[in-house]
């Protein structure tokens, strides 16, 4: 009998360990296959279809000369990308028409790849903006940032500091959005001039939404926003200054937002061990609201 009752605390404790450890999915009926491969034919849909305008032609060809190709995936020219992707988000007076100028913009290729442009979800309104950094494949099929596993791991900690993406009250809610507004082909990692390009508009998507706080999740959003280069292990657990910059309807007379970095919710899935760590992070940016509310 006593055996019985030891037996049955083992196997809660074990399941109480998997369910912590985001692995429940091991007491599914069917197994998981974490081997399926990508769908590289529509990964690698439009690629071939750059569109030939002489300027263009030249410019790719001095970029492929002095530049590696995976840095120079954009259609137009990088440069020329970037300034065109300023002058939109510049221009974009709110959110329908940043979404629109972002829809319309044709200096990054992943628009040719990605299913759906993915722009932003929960609360506009919120005094707290999240920031991650690409779409994945559930987000690109829907439309909306961090509707995966991700997302909903995101939604239980922010749930723990009373932040509800669907709250309509400001300080009771959340904005999620991404650096980047298209998935890259198999989720890689987007490249610096993907980066570069998305940057304009992710600033002037800051400056409408006016939140009082941000969050980023994971090193491409952490460094790409702050402009750091250091790794986020370096970045996350204090809080860095951010303005928006005044080309892109940034005051800089106003106060700077407070911005924490912390892991990215994928890299908790792979390694639960830094829950913790993230878990400091969402308390200290707790602690800040507070402050803000005075
Ligand atoms: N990862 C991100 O960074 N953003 C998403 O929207 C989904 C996964």
């Amino acid at each position: 009998m006593s055996q019985t009752i030891d037996n049955r605390a083992v196997y809660i404790e074990a399941l109480q360990w998997h369910l912590d450890h985001e692995a429940a999915d091991v007491l599914l009926d069917e197994p998981t296959d974490r081997t399926a491969m990508p769908d590289i034919k529509k990964m690698t849909e439009g690629l071939k279809t750059l569109p030939a305008s002489p300027s263009v032609i030249n410019q790719s060809k001095a970029e492929t000369s002095s530049a590696p190709e995976a840095n120079a995936p954009n259609i137009m020219g990088a440069a020329e990308a970037v300034t065109v992707a300023q002058k939109l988000a510049r221009e974009a007076e709110d959110l329908d028409a940043l979404k629109k100028a972002i829809a319309d913009f044709d200096g990054i290729s992943l628009k040719k790849t990605a299913s759906n442009l993915v722009f932003g979800d929960g609360n506009p309104q919120a005094d707290v903006m999240i920031i991650g950094e690409a779409p994945a494949a559930e987000e690109d099929v829907q439309g909306k940032p961090f509707v995966g596993e991700n997302g909903q791991l995101l939604d239980k900690i922010m749930a723990c500091i009373d932040l509800e993406r669907q709250s309509h009250e400001p300080d009771k809610s959340f904005y999620i959005t991404n650096i980047l507004n298209w998935r890259p082909p198999g989720n890689r990692t987007p490249t610096q001039s993907e980066i570069d390009v998305s940057l304009p508009f992710i600033e002037r998507h800051i400056a409408l939404v006016q939140p009082k706080a941000v969050i980023l999740l994971g090193g491409v959003a952490a460094k790409g926003l702050l402009r750091r280069s250091e790794s986020i292990s370096k970045l996350r657990g204090v809080f860095h200054a951010y303005k928006v910059p005044e080309t892109l309807g940034g005051n800089l007379d106003d106060a700077a937002i407070p911005v924490m970095a912390t892991y990215h919710p994928a890299y908790l899935i792979q390694t639960p061990a830094q829950k913790k760590a993230v878990w400091q992070d969402i308390l200290i940016f707790q602690e800040k609201l507070k402050d803000l509310y005075g």
